[in-house]
């Protein structure tokens, strides 16, 4: 998430809207099919046969900093990581996250930099915060809800973190998200609260999952003169409050990995180290005296 995103975006665009395209059966003789794969009891059963090659492959629902996500159907959407990206180990993660009853999109087919994933319905927990249809409390309870549902899920056995830009994250004991932010929350009309966007997902401490999500926060609060920058602030308030994370510990971490995040907007890098301290002053206002010095 940066600052301009939090302005209130057009509904994207309606599936309608672009040429249809056959599925079901409607693979074109150039390209190859996806062969039907195992997926979570929730998604209904849906012919898998898509075709990867087309172009589009399908009307294009979202274009984020990285990907490009297309609807495939009803059910099902494709997100095509635009750098060429491998999603391999994004989708062993997902698959993980969602057998431990994660609210996460079910993994249909992963192959190169395309994911095939269960399509959510329903506006991001960013545009509904915009809209006034969330308020700020609850929608910080929603994002220390996710934290703390996922941070109950241990590493997956044998696994290897892929190789990252981030040599300070050297894995841990749970799943982590690092970039659990309001804009990749889908308020999902049969799911409830759902988390997207597991591109950065790894092995690591809550700590640090926590004091990301604080910091992207932040960064909205410090922007100046950013329209958002006062509900950001309730918002990062209220997060803190809700979180039960002593995410200090992981802050220094965090302010690094947000340093080094290719996807971040001009202009945002420089406003990581005022947001971190931003997020120290936060967390020591809310902090008791007697709580930091004991016996004081
Ligand atoms: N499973 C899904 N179901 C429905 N819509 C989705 C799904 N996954 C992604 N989208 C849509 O695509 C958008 C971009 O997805 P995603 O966050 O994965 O890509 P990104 O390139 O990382 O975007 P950003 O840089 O904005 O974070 C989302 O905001 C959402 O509107
Ligand atoms: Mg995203």
């Amino acid at each position: 998430m940066n600052p301009a995103e939090l302005a209130p975006r057009d509904p994207a665009p309606s599936e309608g809207s672009a040429a249809p395209r056959p599925v079901g059966g409607g693979a074109s003789a150039t390209g190859p099919t996806v062969p039907t794969q195992p997926h979570h009891a929730d998604v209904p059963p849906v012919d898998l046969d898509v075709d990867l090659t087309a172009d589009p492959p399908g009307p294009l629902l979202a274009s984020g900093t990285a990907a490009d996500v297309y609807a495939i159907d009803d059910h099902r959407v494709l997100r095509r990581d635009r750098a060429g990206r491998d999603a391999e180990s994004e989708a062993q993660i997902l698959r993980h996250v969602v057998a431990h009853g994660f609210p996460a999109p079910a993994v249909h087919f992963v192959q190169g930099p395309d994911l095939v994933a269960e399509r959510l319905h329903g506006p991001t927990l960013l545009q509904a915060l915009t809209a006034g249809e969330v308020s700020l409390h609850d929608g910080a309870q929603i994002l220390a809800d996710l934290h703390r549902r996922l941070h109950e899920i241990p590493a997956p056995e044998g696994w290897n973190d892929p190789p990252s830009q981030w040599p300070h994250v050297t894995g841990g004991p749970t799943v982590v998200h690092l970039d659990l932010h309001p804009a990749n929350v889908i308020l999902s009309e049969a799911r409830g609260p759902a988390l997207i966007d597991w591109s950065n997902a790894r092995t690591g401490t809550a700590e640090l999952d926590v004091a990301l999500t604080a910091l992207i926060i932040g960064e909205v609060v410090v922007d100046a003169g950013g329209e958002y920058s006062s509900a950001a602030r309730a918002l990062l308030a209220a997060f803190l409050a809700s979180t039960g994370t002593d995410l200090l510990a992981g802050l220094d971490d965090a302010a690094a990995v947000r340093a080094q995040d290719p996807s971040l907007v001009a202009g945002e890098r420089e406003l990581v180290p005022a947001a971190a301290a931003l997020v120290r002053e936060l967390v020591a206002v809310a902090t008791p005296p007697d709580a930091e010095t004991p016996g004081a």
